[in-house]
C-alpha cells in the first residue's frame, strides 16, 4: 500500500520516476506526487486521483518558471490513511523551509505527540498526515549529514514506515529506511534506485537487494550504503530479477488484468517447469526440508488473505486427499488472534502473491514463535514472506499489475497441487505411479486452460446481459465451493456488484431467500461425483425464479435441461478443474466491469498489497 521510488543517476529523474509510478500505481492510487531537486532547487509536484493527475499537472507546468528537471528525485502514489485523499494531503511532504522532501509508505503511530512538539517549536502543518513530521524532524536535526539525521529520526518513530527523504543541500544522495514494509535497492550503472518493489526500477536494471529491518540505505550515483540504525555499515547480496519489462506492459490490451488472464497457461507452466525429476517424480530441494521433517508432520495450517485464500481453500482439498493430513485454511488477519493451536508438528503454509501482506506477514511471525515450521508460497522473489519463512515455494506467474489477482491465482492453485503430490510422494501416502499419473494431469493443465480462453465470445457476450444486475450469487461443490467464492469475490471486487459465494448445499439454510425472479446464480458444475446433488440444488434456485449461469464439462447434459445460460469447459480430473473454472468467472466479472463503464485494473478503495493489518 503506497508506492515509493526513488532514483539518483544521469537520466532526468522526472521521467524514471514517473515511469516508476506508473508500475507501483497498483499500491494505492489516491493521490500521487513526485519532488526533483535539480537547478531549480528541490521542486514539488502532487495531485490528488490517479496518476494521470499528476502527469496532467506536470505537463501543464511545462515552461514555468520553476521546472521540474534535475537527476534527483523520488515519488509517491497514496492509498490514504491519515487525511483524506487531497491534494494538500498528497506525497513529497516539505519541511517549513522547503529544503526537504519526504515520501512515506505506512503509520507513524506516535505521530501526534510528534506533531504537537514540532508545533510547540514552532513548526508549520500543513497537511493532516502523519508523514509530514518527517520532514519537519530533518529540518530540525539536519547537520550536514542526510543519513544520519534519517537514522536518528527513525529512532523516534514508531509504526511501521518506509521513508524515502532527499534535501536540498544533498545533490548526489536519497535516503531511504525500512521498519515493518518492503523497500528493494536497484542497482545500475552511474545510476541507483529504491522502490517499493522491482517493478520500480526493473526497466533500468534487474539487479537488485533487499533491504532489512531498521535498515538506512544511502542512494548516491556512484553506489549503495546500507546501515544499520546505529550507523553500522551492513553487506548484503545482490540478487537478478528474472521478469523482464514486458510482463509489466500492457502489450496492447486495454488493461493489465485482461493480459494477465490469457498469460495464465504460462503461468502454469512456469510454476510446473523444472519442478519434475525425469523419473516423472517431483524434486523440491528448494523447499529445504528434510524427508523426516516431511514424515514428521502432523497438521497443515495454511494463511492467507483475499484470492490467495481461495488456493489455499483448494489446498486443504489436494492435501487431505493425497496426504490424509488435517488441514486448516485460516484467514490470516484471524489467525494470530485467537491462540491457534500449532507447534513443531504443524507445517504452516503462507500463501501471499505479493509476499509483502501485513496480516499475513504477523500470522507467520506468530506461526514461528509456535515452533511451526513456515512454507512461503509466493510469487515475489526476496520478498519479506519469502525471507522471513522456513522454505519458499516460488510461484511463477511473473509481475502481476492489474490489482484484482488473476494469473497469481493460478499459479498458486498449481503450486498448491504440486506441494500437496510433493508431501505425498514423500510420505508415502500415494505411491510413486499415481503421484506420476496426477502430475501428468497437472502437466496437460496448461492446454486446457487456454482451451478454455479459446472459447470465452460466449462469456463476453453474457457479460453485456448482466451488467445492470445488482446481485449476483455463486455457488459450487467441493473444489467448486472454493471458486464460487473466488467468483464473487472477483465480481464484488471488480464491477461492485453485491456477489456471495456458497457451498451448494448451504444454500437452503438461507441464501436461498435471497433468490427472487431473475436472480443469476452460477453454477460451478464440473463433472465429479458430487453431479447429482448439484443438479438438485440448480433445480432448487431455479423453481424460485433465479436465472442460472452454468459452468459444465463438455458432453455433460445432466445439468442442461436446468441451466439458462452454459459455459462449457473440457473434461479435466476432477480435483484439478478449479484451474479450468476460475477463467469464465475472472473474465466474466472483467467484462462486467468493463461495461459499466469502470477501471478493470485500479477498482475503487482497494490496494493490490496491503501492508496495514
Ligand atoms: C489484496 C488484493 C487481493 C489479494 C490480497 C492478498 O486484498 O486486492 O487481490 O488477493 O490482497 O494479497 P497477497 O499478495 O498476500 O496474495
Amino acid at each position: 500500500m503506497c508506492g515509493i521510488v526513488g532514483y539518483v543517476g544521469d537520466k532526468q529523474a522526472l521521467e524514471v520516476v514517473v515511469d516508476g509510478l506508473r508500475r507501483l500505481e497498483y499500491r494505492g492510487y489516491d493521490s500521487a506526487g513526485v519532488s526533483i531537486l535539480g537547478p531549480d532547487g528541490l521542486q514539488v509536484e502532487r495531485k490528488a486521483g490517479k496518476l494521470a493527475n499528476l502527469e496532467k499537472a506536470i505537463t501543464d507546468r511545462q515552461g514555468a518558471e520553476h521546472d521540474l528537471r534535475g537527476t534527483l528525485g523520488i515519488g509517491h502514489t497514496r492509498w490514504a490513511t491519515h487525511g483524506p485523499p487531497t491534494d494538500g494531503n498528497a506525497h513529497p511532504h516539505v519541511d517549513c523551509a522547503g529544503d526537504v522532501a519526504v515520501v512515506h509508505n505506512g503509520t507513524i503511530e506516535n505521530f501526534e505527540v510528534l506533531v504537537r512538539d514540532l508545533e510547540d517549536r514552532g513548526h508549520q502543518r500543513r497537511s493532516d498526515t502523519d508523514t509530514e513530521v518527517v520532514a519537519h524532524l530533518v529540518e530540525e536535526r539536519y547537520d550536514g549529514d542526510l543519513a544520519a539525521t534519517v537514522r536518528s529520526i527513525c529512532k523516534d518513530l514508531e509504526g511501521s514506515f518506509v521513508l524515502v527523504v532527499s534535501h536540498k543541500s544533498e545533490p548526489d544522495l536519497v535516503v531511504a529506511a525500512r521498519r515493518n514494509l518492503p523497500l528493494v535497492i536497484g542497482l545500475g550503472d552511474g545510476e541507483n534506485f529504491v522502490g517499493s518493489d522491482v517493478t520500480a526500477f526493473i526497466a533500468h536494471t534487474r539487479q537488485a537487494r533487499a533491504v532489512e529491518q531498521d535498515q538506512v540505505v544511502e542512494v548516491r550515483r556512484a553506489g549503495v550504503t546500507v546501515t544499520d540504525l546505529d550507523g553500522a555499515v551492513v553487506e548484503g547480496e545482490s540478487y537478478h530479477v528474472d521478469w523482464d519489462t514486458a510482463a509489466a506492459e500492457k502489450g496492447g490490451y486495454e488493461f493489465f488484468m485482461l493480459k494477465e488472464i490469457e498469460e495464465q497457461p504460462a503461468a502454469i507452466r512456469e510454476t510446473l517447469g523444472g519442478r519434475m525429476q525425469e523419473d516423472g517424480l517431483l524434486h523440491l530441494d528448494e523447499l529445504s526440508m528434510s524427508d523426516e521433517d516431511i514424515r514428521d508432520i502432523e497438521q497443515v495450517v495454511i494463511i492467507a488473505c483475499g484470492s490467495s485464500y481461495h488456493s489455499g481453500l483448494v489446498g486443504k482439498y489436494a492435501i487431505e486427499r493425497w496426504c490424509r493430513l488435517p488441514v486448516q485454511v485460516e484467514m490470516a488477519s484471524e489467525f494470530r488472534y485467537r491462540d491457534p493451536v500449532v507447534g513443531r508438528s504443524t507445517l504452516v503454509i503462507a500463501i501471499s502473491q505479493s509476499g509483502e501482506t501485513a496480516d499475513t506477514l504477523e500470522a507467520l511471525r506468530h506461526a514461528r514463535s509456535q515452533k511451526a515450521r513456515v512454507l512461503a508460497v509466493t510469487n515475489t522473489v526476496g520478498s519479506t514472506v519469502s525471507r522471513e519463512s522456513d522454505a519458499v515455494f516460488y510461484t511463477r506467474g511473473g509481475p502481476e499489475v492489474a490489482v484484482a489477482s488473476t494469473k497469481a491465482v493460478m499459479a498458486q492453485l498449481a503450486a498448491m497441487y504440486v506441494v500437496g503430490l510433493y508431501l505425498a510422494q514423500v510420505r508415502g501416502t500415494r505411491d510413486t505411479d499415481e503421484v506420476r499419473a496426477h502430475l501428468r494431469d497437472l502437466l496437460d493443465m496448461p492446454d486446457l486452460v487456454q482451451e478454455v480462453l479459446d472459447r470465452m465470445d460466449v462469456v463476453r457476450e453474457l457479460a453485456l446481459t448482466l451488467k445492470d444486475e445488482e446481485r449476483v450469487l455463486f455457488l459450487g461443490r467441493h473444489v467448486g465451493y472454493p471458486m464460487a467464492l473466488e467468483g464473487a469475490l472477483k465480481l464484488k471486487e471488480l464491477a461492485y456488484i453485491g456477489a456471495e459465494g456458497f457451498p451448494a448445499g448451504e444454500i437452503k439454510h438461507g441464501p436461498i431467500a435471497l433468490i427472487e425472479q431473475g436472480t443469476p446464480v452460477v453454477v460451478i458444475a464440473p463433472r465429479h461425483a458430487l453431479q447429482a446433488k448439484l443438479v438438485n440444488n440448480v433445480q432448487e434456485v431455479r423453481a424460485r425464479g433465479a436465472r442460472t449461469i452454468v459452468i459444465a464439462t463438455d458432453g455433460d447434459e445432466s445439468i442442461t435441461p436446468y441451466a439458462d445460460d452454459i459455459i462449457r469447459i473440457p473434461d479435466a480430473k476432477s480435483l484439478l478443474t478449479p484451474l479450468l473454472t476460475l477463467v469464465p468467472m475472472q473474465v466474466l466479472s472483467a467484462e462486467i466491469a468493463r461495461a459499466r463503464g469502470l477501471d478493470v485494473d485500479q477498482p475503487r478503495n482497494l490496494a493490490k498489497s496491503v501492508t496495514v493489518e
